[in-house]
């Protein structure tokens, strides 16, 4: 490893920037910044590899994925168990086999009406002028299409209830102290996930009195026969990957087009000539591009999952002569991969017209699903859900940011606008 990465100087500036953002992704950018696409996190107790860039991310997610295995000792296996994100080899393809056909890209238009149902639910309880936080709003329409999507559920009734439960599962996977101190006590939370896991498996023996009536994710769990706590499992696992990502996509896109009135304009612009009086995804090709390339930019600058997480399996040779030794941890950083100036021009800046068609991206640069056997089982799905919500509420919203200057991210389970992306909402005249 380069001896930059341990200098004092790189120290001093990486102390500098975790002080600056209160992030480490200000440090990780540094460390990217003086070291390059290979370098170890100095830390006492905490050592993992990061690795960037399309060759590490080929080499993670293709090539050599072999030799890195999912999380274990962590708490995201602790509360997925065996769901699928955080198994390996034949187990994994069960899982991932039994619930691809409920998120098969071409049975996404199924759900159209009922995404949209979902939003119209949530906009119903907006008054105009109001000030709202859509990071929020953005999560309970997100949670309102999860539960109905996969398991049939309607959620509406127990969201109050269940709320605080949802974010404190959340908090309980996300990076903490537990880093350094895995065995820290963490008081308080017992009740909340106790509070998730009686929820769902409530929805399971209710569905099992009720004998099979849904084609959906559930009915194929139960359908192959799995107990009740792998099919908690799997649940809980879609439950959380399948709308703490949504959320944070939409409300990230809420941001951007805040921070550049311009282009929110021009996208409420192009929907309204798109789509006239219907209704989005009504008409087959209802979606003006501009649309696609907000959200894909949106993804671009703050990837809801921003780095993956493996063990080290195997020793893997890396870059020039450096070596990824067997028992170690590992993450390859899709932010850094996404934000890299060898790669994007001018790449913090947010041009969705990077997008356009036409224009090409070099392979394994653009990861924000992943890639290889283990990408996204929810790719289509999410983005679906996205064009159709923001869609659906810019026909019938305006919008403006109120804390523009202050909105940061935030290292949680996902990449989260923190405190918050509040903005003021004003009904669109019919
Ligand atoms: C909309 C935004 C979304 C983003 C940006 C996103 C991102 C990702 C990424 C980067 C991975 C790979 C992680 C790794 O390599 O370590 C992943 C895996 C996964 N995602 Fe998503 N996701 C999104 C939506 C969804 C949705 C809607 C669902 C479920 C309906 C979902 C379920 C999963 C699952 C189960 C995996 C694990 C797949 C496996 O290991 O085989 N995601 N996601």
């Amino acid at each position: 490893m380069t001896s930059k990465a341990n200098d004092p100087e790189t120290g001093r500036a990486v102390l500098k920037a975790w002080l600056k953002e209160k992030s480490p992704l200000g440090p990780l950018r540094v460390m990217a910044e003086r070291v390059g696409r290979f370098f170890q996190v100095p830390l006492p107790g905490f050592k993992p590899y990061i690795v960037y860039g399309p060759e590490a991310a080929r080499k993670v997610l293709v090539s050599d994925r072999e030799k890195f295995l999912w999380r274990n000792n962590d708490p995201v296996t602790e509360l997925l168990n065996r769901g699928v994100l955080v198994t390996d080899g034949a187990e994994h393809d069960q899982f991932r086999h039994l619930m691809e056909p409920s998120l098969h890209p071409g049975l996404l238009h199924a759900y159209t009406q009922m995404m949209l149902g979902q939003t119209d639910r949530v906009t119903a309880t907006w008054q105009d002028g109001q000030t709202l936080d859509m990071l929020v709003e953005s999560r309970k329409i997100a949670l309102l299409i999860i539960m109905q999507a996969l398991f049939s559920v309607d959620i509406w009734d127990d969201l109050p209830r269940l709320w605080p439960s949802i974010l404190k599962v959340i908090d309980y996977i996300s990076p903490g102290a537990w880093i350094l101190w895995r065995r820290i006590p963490r008081p308080g939370y017992g009740r909340h996930l106790r509070a998730v896991d009686e929820y769902l498996y409530k929805i399971i023996r209710e569905r099992k009195q009720a004998g099979r009536t849904q084609n959906d994710l559930l009915g194929h769990l139960l359908d192959a026969g799995l107990e009740e706590d792998r099919i908690r499992d799997q649940m809980l696992t879609m439950l959380i990957a399948g709308h703490d990502t949504s959320t944070a996509l939409l409300a990230w896109t809420f941001a951007l087009l805040g921070q550049h009135p311009h282009q929110m304009q021009e996208l409420s612009s192009q929907l309204d000539s798109a789509l006239g009086e219907s209704a989005p995804g009504a008409k087959p090709a209802w979606q003006p591009p501009f649309l696609d390339e907000i959200i894909k930019e949106s993804l671009r600058l703050y990837p809801p999952i921003h780095i993956g997480n493996r063990m080290v399996a195997e020793d893997c040779a890396f870059g020039e002569g450096e070596t990824m030794r067997a028992g170690s941890r590992m993450f390859y950083s899709i932010y850094l991969t996404q934000r890299d100036p060898a790669i994007w021009e001018d790449a913090n800046s947010f041009k969705p017209e990077r997008f356009a068609k036409g224009r090409k991206t070099p392979p394994m640069s653009y990861i924000p699903f992943g890639g290889g056997p283990r990408a996204c089982i929810g790719a289509a799905f999410g983005q679906a859900e996205a064009r159709l919500v923001l869609a659906r509420l810019l026909q019938g919203w305006e919008f403006s940011l109120l804390n523009g200057d202050k909105i940061h991210p935030h290292m949680g389970a996902t990449l989260e606008p923190r405190p918050g992306v509040m903005m003021k909402v004003t009904r669109r005249k019919p």
